[in-house]
């Protein structure tokens, strides 16, 4: 197959989306018809229930009562307040230059400088980089559980980083879920952050959580109850969403056409905060989007299995294909399905339909980050261009794989 896309591609692409042969890599699987009830509710004053009490009490007895929890409006406010709330007088932060803007953000925000570090074939954080990135200036670690599978050095580096002092943090924003010989992720380490926004295993319109050890923080500073957000706030954030994440065939041109836009100013060299309002984030969310919340969070274990299907049939489908390496281990959730493979390859399952996840473009190669430390990143620069996530989302009907 011809690796360059052409006229003809792009008429059998447009069609597919107009020919309901399209699957959408995202798509809400929010009960519309309910939330519409609830919030018709809400505004006659009827609903008692205090939904942001019972999600808190919910992950408490989900962590068995044996962590701190601490709600915010997304995994990026998560670290943030984490990281203001541990207080370090030392400057860098290393983390995986294989990663999101939603982790280098908060790091930025309070002035903390990252320190780039390499991934393993798995794509979560490379021991072996870590220790050559390790310094006098290093206050904290973050190992981010990518695509929901488990950091396989994990008890390596938390052992690494105690001798030196030096605080580990779980990110968990892609792998809530997760359990290693029934432990769940985000309790190996001390300190840890989860969202339920886009593309999470618990997949709604906001919300994340701080984890932490059980009386650590005698005050946790937080996004005060004062600013929260209306009920009429977060029902018209919520219908957004459902627009947003729907197949509608207008819809899924829109997006495809923003996603381009948006790719478009990553390599622009400019600096990061000149394209985005650096604005401290102090709300946090109402009732609606908390019963949201906890709604999915109740389904959760049911489209784990799913996914754990899904990626086995990804798996059986794909194991005679030499062109296509996966990437996701056994000690995975498969929030994404990843897979290594030159473009023709994509491309072939983008002819036939699939709508795959591009995987990062690192944070060493965007904005103007290259002013940041890094070490040596070989794997990263080597596989980047060739990863993508094949769709896994639970409401996939698997006969279609
Ligand atoms: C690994 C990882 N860390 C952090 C974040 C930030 O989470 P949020 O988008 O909820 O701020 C994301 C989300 O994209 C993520 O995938």
């Amino acid at each position: 197959m011809e690796n360059k896309i052409t006229f003809k591609d792009i008429v059998n692409y447009s069609s597919n989306i107009f020919n309901g042969k399209f699957i959408p890599f995202l798509k809400s699987e929010i009960n519309d018809s309910d939330i519409k009830k609830l919030f018709r509710k809400m505004k006659e004053g009827k609903v008692t229930n205090n939904y942001n009490d019972q999600l808190y009490n919910f992950l408490k007895k989900y962590y068995n009562y044996n962590r701190d929890v601490f709600l915010t409006n997304s995994g990026r406010d998560a670290l943030y307040y984490l990281l203001l709330n541990l207080n370090f007088n030392k400057k860098e932060i290393i983390i995986p230059s294989y990663s999101c803007l939603g982790l280098i953000e908060p790091i930025l925000q309070l002035n903390f400088k990252p320190h780039f570090i390499d991934i393993d074939k798995s794509l979560n954080p490379s021991l072996e980089s870590i220790k050559k990135a390790i310094n006098v200036n290093t206050a904290a670690v973050i190992i981010p559980h990518l695509g929901g599978t488990f950091a396989k050095d994990t008890l390596k580096i938390i052992s690494l980083c105690k001798k030196k002092k030096i605080i580990v943090i779980e990110d968990c924003c892609q792998s809530f879920g997760l359990k290693i010989n029934n432990k769940q992720v985000g309790t190996f380490a001390d300190f840890s952050f989860f969202s339920s926004g886009v593309g999470k295993p618990v997949f709604t319109p906001l919300g994340g959580w701080v984890l932490t050890k059980k009386g650590f923080f005698k005050k946790f500073m937080q996004p005060t109850s004062k600013i929260q957000s209306t009920i009429d706030d977060e029902y018209r954030n919520y219908k957004k969403f459902v627009k947003r994440y729907s197949d509608n065939p207008f819809q899924v041109f829109k997006n495809i056409a923003t996603d381009k836009i948006n790719s478009y100013f990553d390599g622009s060299k400019r600096s990061f905060f000149s394209m985005k309002e650096q604005k401290e984030p102090r709300q946090v969310f109402n009732n609606l989007n908390a019963y949201i919340i906890l709604d999915q969070l109740k389904r959760l274990e049911q489209k784990l299995i799913k996914r754990k299907q899904i990626a086995y049939k990804w798996s059986q489908k794909l194991k005679n294909n030499k062109k296509v390496q996966l990437i996701a281990s056994t000690n995975s959730i498969y929030n994404k399905f990843y897979v290594c493979s030159e473009k023709n390859e994509k491309k072939r399952f983008l002819l036939k339909g699939w709508e795959v996840e591009n995987g990062y473009t690192p944070l060493h190669l965007r904005y103007d980050f290259d002013k940041f430390k890094s070490a040596d990143l070989k794997i990263t620069n080597k596989l980047w261009q060739k990863i993508y996530s094949l769709p896994v989302r639970p409401s996939l009907d698997l006969n279609i794989i």
